[in-house]
């Protein structure tokens, strides 16, 4: 295949930034038609030759009949669901944007819709293709720790306020903090132990932050402005911080949590894999790895060499989405990899809503999902 024409649903900050690094692994990328309500910014994010030539369309029918080689999915979160359905009736190649849904009936129509399609799938879960995961991953293989028994896994976000003060403060349109942010440390979790998280008992706290104004009182980057819109705890609002306990289907147990008023260098992300001969810890922040071995006097670190958006991930992820076009390679972030994390994340939600452990729904196409590195 030489050059490619993208279709684009949705091309704004995210996808804006991962069609120019799919550019920089083809340089004859072109997007051809747009589905988007903002045409003006839309052509103003694309190279001249393309503002010039995209067309717009109003559908994923007129989008495919363009011609298009694949699609890629960036509108907010409650849509993805319902392009990604349009696109799977295409055949197309599809990049499709996290949450992969936002609902258990968006899920559950979506899982319905890939089981009867032949698109090929990227979900845009950077964390699991950044360098310093893989390498975790292949660590935990090779048994580095034995068996993996025990996980502890953090974020701290230090840039939580965009989930206040932005588009994303819509709780209807995000879901919540779950959906929005632990669908990417669920996936990296349950793709580095090989098995799906199949139970959850979450809490999350809203309001006690980012609703009390006399907090930000001399603070010097208390904007306000994010006091505006963000919802109540009783009409629903991303939390200041939530956390799990998770069961894995191999028996693994984790405990993860994050946090959204974390600020400046006390911004942490990642891991503590335990099992009976060794300790592995790795943080993206950090872009470090390192393993204690239980019964040796010597200690392994791991650094990234490299200072990457998403850790490199974003990268990782546009260069299989162009091989997976071109039909050199299947996806490393498949749609089961999507639909698994989204089922946990709603779980999560449910178990914080409800003070139970919850159940997680399992996918049935279980083979499917182990894809191999490529
Ligand atoms: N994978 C990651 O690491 C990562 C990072 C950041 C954002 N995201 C996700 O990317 C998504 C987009 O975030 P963003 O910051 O780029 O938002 P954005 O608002 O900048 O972009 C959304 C785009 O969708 C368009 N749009 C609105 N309504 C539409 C409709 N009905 N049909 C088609 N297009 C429509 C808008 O005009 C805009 O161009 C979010 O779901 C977010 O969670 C993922």
């Amino acid at each position: 295949m030489s050059g490619m024409k993208l279709g684009v649903i949705g091309l704004g900050t995210r996808l804006s930034h991962m069609v120019n690094c799919m550019r920089e692994v083809e340089s004859g990328l072109q997007v051809v038609a747009a589905l988007d309500p903002d045409e003006a910014s839309v052509r103003g994010s694309l190279p001249e030759k393309d503002a010039q030539s995209v067309r717009f369309v109003r559908t994923v029918d007129e989008m495919a009949a363009a011609g298009v080689d694949a699609i890629a999915v960036g509108t907010r979160c409650n849509l993805h669901a319902q392009y990604a359905i349009e696109v799977a009736s295409t055949g197309l190649p599809l990049f499709l944007e996290k949450p992969v849904a936002t609902t258990l009936e968006q899920a559950i129509a979506l899982e319905e819709a890939f089981r009867a399609s032949e698109s090929n799938v990227v979900v845009s879960f950077p964390l699991r293709a950044s360098p310093l995961c893989v390498r975790v991953k292949h660590l935990l293989e090779e048994g580095t720790v034995g068996i993996p028994q025990h996980v502890m896994a953090v974020n701290y976000v230090p840039y939580g306020d965009v989930y206040f003060n932005s588009w994303y403060r819509d709780y209807q349109v995000t879901g919540g903090l779950f959906l929005q942010k632990a669908t990417h440390d669920f996936d990296y979790l349950a793709y580095c132990l090989r098995s799906p998280i199949v139970r959850v008992a979450a809490m999350r706290s809203c309001g006690r932050v980012y609703r009390d104004a006399s907090l930000s009182e001399g603070e010097s980057d208390a904007s306000c402005a994010y006091f505006e819109h963000i919802g109540t705890p009783e009409t629903g609002m991303n939390e200041d911080s939530s956390g799990a306990l998770v069961e894995f289907a191999n028996g693994v147990q984790a405990v993860y949590t994050q946090v959204f008023f974390t600020k400046r260098g006390a911004g942490r992300r990642g891991a503590v894999f335990s099992g009976y001969r060794g300790t592995l810890s790795f943080d993206w922040y950090e872009n470090k790895a390192s393993v204690v071995h239980h019964f040796d006097s010597f200690k392994d670190d791991y650094q990234v060499d490299s200072d990457l958006p998403h850790h490199g991930g974003d990268g990782a992820l546009a260069e299989n989405f162009i091989r997976v076009v071109r039909g050199e390679a299947n996806s490393i972030s498949s749609i089961w990899a999507g639909l698994q994390s989204v089922y946990a994340c709603l779980a999560a939600k449910e178990s914080a809503e409800s003070n139970q452990f919850c159940a997680v729904r399992q996918l049935t196409n279980l083979e499917r999902i182990e894809v191999p590195l490529s």
